[in-house]
């Protein structure tokens, strides 16, 4: 294990964020790769004396901080891992980074169903890292969960992440298109959920490169108008949704009025448009009858 003095070493960092990048993203990095957690790194300004043992030289740090800066390579992807409510999630450019907005799709779980639930059957459409259904089958451990991706390589990433985050076996991945896989369950489902790919086509080709380069284009792209999987999922969910049954969308920022009205013309009640931490219309949640 390389070791270097404190002093050294907060000069070191201080001489990487002068090159660009922000502090979230050097901490991961110093996280994951070096193993100097955010709280040792918060101990060491406020006492910066003594040695620090890092996982990996000063150099190997360096070399990832400058490919992350010269290619805008999203540093979760070059570090295989980021950190998602309090999870730590394996990621590779098969699945995209979860995002912290998405955080609130638990939220709004809990505020439907309170914390302690009996049990239920939740389904959840494009998995991706598996981040939503993992966190609600560790907080809701009597709950049974449904996942799908139409990605294989996606969906190995999520069992992955499972198998790390939970001793239980409450949740289960399937591969296939949007409701494809739940024929078995249709009408049983009490809760589904999905962050579906929903960027129009003319914003997708303007997205940062550090995007649009690096994270699966089918994660991101909805289509034309960025509707077209939102209105198949929303069309077929009364199929696989019990009577009362919850439908919970992520949407674009922009689409929220859009999304309310075609689960109003699907017969869900209901209807209600919830905002990010930035009072964006980020979420549509309804009832289905
Ligand atoms: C916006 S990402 C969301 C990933 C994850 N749920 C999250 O919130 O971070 C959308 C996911 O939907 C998956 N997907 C795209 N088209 C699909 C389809 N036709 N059927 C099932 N999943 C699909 C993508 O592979 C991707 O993992």
């Amino acid at each position: 294990m390389p070791s270097i003095s404190v002093k050294e070493f907060l000069f070191w960092k201080k001489t990487q964020l002068s090159k660009g990048g922000d502090n979230q993203s050097l901490s991961l990095l110093l996280d994951s790769v070096g193993g100097v957690s955010t709280s040792d790194l918060s101990l060491l300004s406020i006492n910066p004396k003594g040695d620090l043992y890092l996982k990996k030289n000063l150099d190997y740090l360096q070399s990832i901080w400058q490919d992350h800066l010269l290619n805008s390579c999203p540093i979760q992807y070059l570090c295989g891992i980021t950190f998602w409510r309090n999870l730590k999630l394996k990621v590779t450019d098969k699945v995209l980074i979860p995002r912290p907005e998405t955080e609130i799709i638990v939220d709004i779980v809990f505020k439907i169903f309170g914390k302690k639930s009996q049990k239920l059957l939740f389904a959840e459409l494009g998995t991706g890292s598996g981040a939503i259904s993992i966190a609600l089958s560790l907080e809701y451990p009597l709950w049974n969960g449904i996942a799908t991706d139409i990605d294989q390589d996606a969906l190995e990433i999520a069992t992955k992440n499972y198998l790390n985050s939970s001793k239980q076996s409450n949740l289960k991945f399937y591969c296939g298109h949007w409701w494809t896989p739940f024929e078995s369950f249709k009408g049983k489902l009490d809760l589904a959920i999905s962050n579906p790919p929903y960027i129009p086509i003319d914003t997708y080709e303007k997205l940062p490169k550090e995007v649009k380069n690096f994270e699966p284009k089918i994660a991101l792209l909805g289509g034309e108008d960025g509707l077209t999987h939102i209105r198949e999922i929303i069309q077929k969910a009364p199929l696989y949704l019990k009577e009362k049954g919850w439908l919970i969308l992520e949407n674009h920022f922009d689409h929220g009025e859009k999304v309310k009205q075609l689960l109003i013309k699907n017969k869900f009640k209901s209807v209600e448009i919830v905002n990010d931490l930035s009072g964006i219309g980020r979420f549509t949640i309804g009832r289905y009858k």
